[in-house]
């Protein structure tokens, strides 16, 4: 068994996080969210892994994997899920494999996934009940059978949509070369699972335990961000002086936390600076970080980012690498920005 992780995608729904790099190397809980899919297929037993990348990706993709042996797979342009598989296809081979996007985060790991692969199945589908249905793939289900799949439908038949993992054998192949692009001009991985199932293979559709996350939108990254912290446990050993800390809290080695009050789940990554500062809930803050006397909560900061004397509390928030949130002495009393494009700010 092979694992493939597509982590080629332009990302626009995180503009302008994903001008500078790509989706997946944005951290969650301190980690790339890219390897939480690697530690998954390994955990699964999957050694021989491939990642597959795009030209504007591979730079970021291949350091943030560095300490990882994996293979890489150039895919050109993203002209969709299935595409991806196709140019995968001889790193592949004749082994079955299991697909996995890049950006999907699951709590449980992959492993049920694996067991419901035996003797005369073709597909194994990850399948989440949701409450909005019409905004995914769906399936519609014979016991454990996938008899139809229907993409964003108007009147779901289930509420269980297509998660980002699936298992396939190679019989896959021939059916994704005789795909036409969709509307949206991509050749979608529906569409394949759709042509097993038209040939009567067996596709079987697998609940997936435990929580389940996409993250396509800011949204999503911050609750993602929420979900791994409450599983982390606390770990300290950067340097804390004269300040509180309260409930499980991770400081890195070489950070500085003083005169501050910390209430977890946080993470304070390597290096970085906090200083008469209140780090809330659901925080965290990537390598380099600084944040002197201001506050912030339910927010993710990346490498390198500096919030610094601001007088109201940041929520919700999510600064890119280098990004900087400073107040500003003297008259006028203006707000001063100076964002990228497609930036979003909402001023209190
Ligand atoms: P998507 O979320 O469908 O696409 P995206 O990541 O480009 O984001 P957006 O829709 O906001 O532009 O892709 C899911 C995963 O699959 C993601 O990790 C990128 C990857 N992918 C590829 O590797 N090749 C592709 O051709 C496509 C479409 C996606």
């Amino acid at each position: 068994m092979k694992g493939l992780i597509l982590a080629a995608g332009r990302g626009t729904r995180l503009r302008p996080l994903t001008h500078t790099r790509p989706k997946p190397v944005i951290r969650v809980a301190g980690r790339p969210i890219l390897h939480y899919a690697v530690d998954n297929l390994l955990e699964a037993g999957i050694e021989e892994i491939g990642v597959v990348v795009s030209p504007e990706t591979e730079k970021d993709i291949r350091e943030a994997l560095s300490g990882y042996r994996v293979r890489y797979v150039l895919q050109e342009e993203p002209q969709g899920l299935a595409h991806a598989v196709a140019v995968a296809q001889e790193f592949l081979g004749e082994s079955p494999f299991v697909l996995y996007l890049g950006d999907n985060l699951f709590q449980k790991g992959i492993r049920r996934f694996l067991q419901a692969f035996q003797e005369g199945v073709s597909a194994v589908i990850a399948l989440v009940r949701v409450e909005n249905p019409r905004q995914f793939g769906v399936a519609v289900l014979e016991g454990e059978r996938i008899v139809r799949l229907l993409e964003k439908p108007k009147e779901p038949p289930s509420d269980l949509a297509v998660a980002g993992v699936y298992v396939f054998t190679p019989e896959v192949f021939p059916v994704i070369q005789n795909l036409k692009p969709s509307a949206r001009g991509e050749y979608e991985i529906t569409d394949a699972i759709q042509g097993l199932i038209d040939q009567g293979k067996r596709v079987v559709g697998v609940e997936v335990e435990g929580w389940w996350k996409d993250t396509g939108r800011p949204a999503d990254l911050l609750d993602a961000n929420r979900l791994l912290l409450e599983e982390l446990p606390s770990r300290l050993e950067g340097e804390v002086e004269a300040s509180q800390l309260t409930g499980r809290v991770v400081v890195e080695r070489g950070a500085r936390v003083v005169g501050s009050t910390v209430i977890g789940p946080a993470f304070i990554g390597k290096g970085a600076v906090v200083e008469g500062a209140y780090i809330g809930p659901f925080t965290s803050l990537g390598p380099g970080v600084r944040v002197v006397r201001s506050e912030v909560e339910y927010s993710i900061l990346e490498d390198h980012a500096v919030l610094e004397d601001v007088a109201l509390r940041l929520q919700e928030s999510i600064l890119g690498v280098g990004a900087e949130v400073k107040s500003r002495n003297g008259l006028p009393r203006a707000h001063r920005l100076i964002l990228g494009d497609l930036s979003q700010v909402e001023l209190a």
